[in-house]
């Protein structure tokens, strides 16, 4: 059995006040919560670098565990601008988003840097949220499952063993757009996904794999997409950006 996982990705989006009166309000949520039952999902959530301290020490001890956004795949070094596992580990932080179509896109990141990216997170044992999607054009010449094969197989290339990664399947044209993918083609995808991975590492790895779901995932559409079987959670940007809103999904996330 998986278990669910809630990702907010706030992009680049609140200051310091923002992010605190934020994460004041779901630990609330979180303790009125624990009166009456466990959190039986894990919470995590994806905050600019700036945040990621000061999010870091509000969280700590609590359910809600602090994403990075990116990071870089060297310990240390020249690269002007960049983020390195060890900085992460430093602060605590314990899982880190790669490989977002925004990344992709804007700053070309290709399958090649994420492997590196993957081997440096498990290095430091930082939980990698591998971020996987087809385009519009992609998804219309029905190339969906050819992209994704080779975004998983490329981006995974000289990882032995998974561990604790936990994939996003983004599909790009419903990211930030209102379009969400129907449960049923999200189910698709995330089953062709499962079934690259048996291939690569064996039933027992795709079995517990947790794969989520992103692209315009909000409170209104959330149970019937995590109520697929092959659905765990979700990754979510615009309706994380608020803590009712972030509860809510909480809510009304299918305990299937
Ligand atoms: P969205 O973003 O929920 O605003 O579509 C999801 C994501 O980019 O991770």
């Amino acid at each position: 059995m998986r278990k669910g996982l809630l990702a907010g990705n706030w992009k680049m989006n609140k200051t310091r006040k923002e992010a605190s009166d934020f994460i004041e309000d779901v630990l609330e949520l979180c303790e009125k919560q624990k009166a009456s039952g466990e959190i039986d999902l894990d919470l995590v959530l994806g905050v600019p670098y700036t945040l990621l301290e000061s999010c870091e020490r509000l969280a700590k001890h609590s359910a809600v565990k602090i994403s990075s956004q990116n990071v870089h795949f060297e310990d240390k070094g020249a690269f002007t601008g960049e983020i390195s596992p060890v900085m992460l580990k430093d602060l605590g932080i314990s899982y880190a988003i790669i490989g977002h179509s925004e990344r992709r896109q804007y700053y070309n990141e290709s399958n090649l840097d994420l492997s590196k990216k993957v081997k440096a997170l498990q290095n430091h044992s930082i939980t990698p949220i591998f971020c996987v999607g087809e385009s519009l054009e992609e998804r219309e010449a029905e190339k969906t499952t050819e992209v994704l094969e080779k975004q998983v197989v490329e981006g995974l290339s000289g990882i032995s063993d998974l561990k604790d990664l936990v994939i996003a399947y983004e599909p790009v044209w419903a990211i930030g757009t209102g379009k969400t993918a129907t449960p049923e083609m999200a189910e698709e995808a995330h089953k062709f996904i499962r079934s690259v991975i048996e291939r690569l590492y064996g039933k027992e790895a795709s079995d517990k794999v947790r794969i989520l779901y992103g692209g315009s995932m909000k409170p209104e559409n959330i149970k019937e997409l995590t109520e697929k079987e092959n659905i765990d959670g979700g990754l979510i940007g615009g309706a994380s950006l608020e803590a009712e809103s972030f509860w809510s999904l909480y809510q009304k996330f299918s305990r299937k």
